[in-house]
């Protein structure tokens, strides 16, 4: 027997179907030719069975709970490495040496400022906007103010869109939470590391001088570091989406912010807060766990399971820890809604509905606790996410940029609308 290929009968007719090996995880049927030869499609909603692309970034094994970033494993980088390093690696495929790092952060320096006339484009949103609606508008607009890093068949305009918006990325986030609260603007300060940085711009005032601390910073850092990349998540699968009609790249981004918005996504670190500050104490655990898992009820644990991890996330595990740091800094290690975080971690671990579908706590729920410590509202929380997977979606969009067999994404559908039926004058319908 060979494991190569699967053959397939359909109608007759048998086609064999190549079996493409991965260097790590699921082999892979190759049915190109199933359309051609065969004149049938798949039919796979969620594409739960289908690779989209092939890649070489990221790799992540659900089942033992296992994350590499080009072969890395993730609790080592995010225990020896800083997010540059990590933004590095993502793009190029291997950790910068000490030269080629501190090159990598003067260029994404040179960039961290935005357009001036930004400024006014921020005003024309009311100051409630939900920042998520505020940063898919504005790393949208990039794309009227940077002409020159437009066209995609230009690798040196590729490059200088790529430094331009990991660099403008946490400006911009920044500027979206200052205006919401109608603090001045605080222009980006290229002494400090990428996440002291955004601290500052986030935190400072015009009239003082801004104190960091370095607990906060070493914590951002990690966080970013954990959200850099996810292989072909949602968000990810949008920015190649749009991507392969070759739309410019500040474009495919804000579709990937867009796409990162919802709840069952990147949206799910605010709805942890929700769902926390909801059940408000922990005798209130037991009544909000029967909801999660009673079928006519649409409530669901906030911050558990995932589409690939049917083991620990382990970024969970790595953040975890970031979490306890973050709150003995301030004090808060006997927070409330920590406590009542743990204990309905303990409870929903017990549970057979949670063991039997192997439904664990993923990095979300842990994020919204370590933000809320900071200060930092939970209607930045997804946009702190976009900021830190800025870097694994222009690594992605470039690899299919990159790709000479690209072709532009169009899936198939299975029509179960009207068959072609007779047209009705108004008067006779
Ligand atoms: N609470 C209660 N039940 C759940 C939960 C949950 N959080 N998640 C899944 N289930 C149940 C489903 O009802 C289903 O039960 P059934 O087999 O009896 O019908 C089973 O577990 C499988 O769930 P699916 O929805 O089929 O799994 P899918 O892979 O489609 O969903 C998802 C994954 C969207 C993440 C889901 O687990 C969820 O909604 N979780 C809460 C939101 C969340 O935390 N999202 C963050 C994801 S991580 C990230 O974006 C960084």
């Amino acid at each position: 027997m060979s494991f190569d290929s699967a053959t397939l009968t359909y109608k007759g007719k048998t086609i064999d179907l190549p079996a493409l090996k991965a260097t790590e995880g699921t082999t892979v049927l190759d049915i190109r030719a199933l359309y051609k030869e065969l004149d049938v499609f798949t039919y796979d909603p969620g594409f739960t069975s289908t690779a989209s692309c092939h890649s070489n970034i990221t790799f992540i094994d659900g089942e033992i709970g296992r994350l590499l970033y080009r072969g890395y494993n993730i609790a080592d980088l995010a225990k020896s490495c800083d997010f540059m390093e990590v933004c590095y690696l993502l793009l190029k495929g291997e950790l910068p040496t000490d030269v080629e790092r501190k090159d990598f952060v003067k260029e994404i320096n040179k960039h961290s400022m935005v357009h001036d006339q930004m400024h006014n484009f921020f005003k024309g949103f009311r100051r409630d906007a939900h920042p998520m609606a505020i940063l898919i508008g504005v790393v949208g607009a990039l794309s009227a103010f940077y002409h020159d890093s437009l066209d995609i068949k230009d690798p040196e305009q590729r490059d200088l869109a790529t430094y331009r918006m990991i660099a403008k990325l946490p400006t911009l986030a920044a500027m979206a939470y200052r205006y919401s609260m109608g603090l001045p603007f605080v222009y980006p300060k290229n002494t400090l590391s990428y996440s002291a940085n955004f601290l500052h711009m986030m935190f400072a005032m015009p009239t003082e001088d801004y104190a960091m601390n370095p607990v906060f910073e070493k914590a951002m850092d990690r966080i970013f570091t954990l959200h850099a990349d996810h292989e072909q998540n949602a968000s990810t699968s949008t920015v190649r989406l749009a991507g392969s009609s070759m739309a410019n790249p500040f474009a495919c981004i804000a579709s990937g912010i867009a796409a990162l918005w919802g709840p069952a996504h990147g949206g799910a670190n605010e709805a942890v807060l929700n769902m926390l500050e909801e059940i408000g104490d922990k005798k209130n655990i037991p009544e909000f766990i029967k909801r999660a898992k009673d079928k006519n009820d649409p409530f669901r644990l906030m911050g558990f399971g995932h589409r690939v991890y049917k083991n620990y996330d382990p970024r969970a595990t790595i953040i975890r820890e970031t979490a306890h740091e973050v709150l003995k800094e301030v004090g808060g290690d006997q927070d409330p809604l920590l406590e009542l975080a743990m204990e309905l971690e303990r409870i929903a671990l017990q549970d057979q509905y949670f063991i039997e579908r192997k439904l664990y706590p993923n990095v979300d729920f842990y994020s919204g606790i370590i933000y809320k410590a900071m200060g930092i509202p939970a209607s930045m929380f997804t946009v702190l996410f976009a900021v830190g997977r800025t870097v694994g979606w222009i690594a992605q969009w470039r690899e299919m940029i990159e790709d000479p067999s690209q072709k532009i994404g169009r899936p198939r559908q299975l029509y179960r609308g009207k068959q072609e039926r007779a047209f009705k004058t108004v008067a006779n319908r």
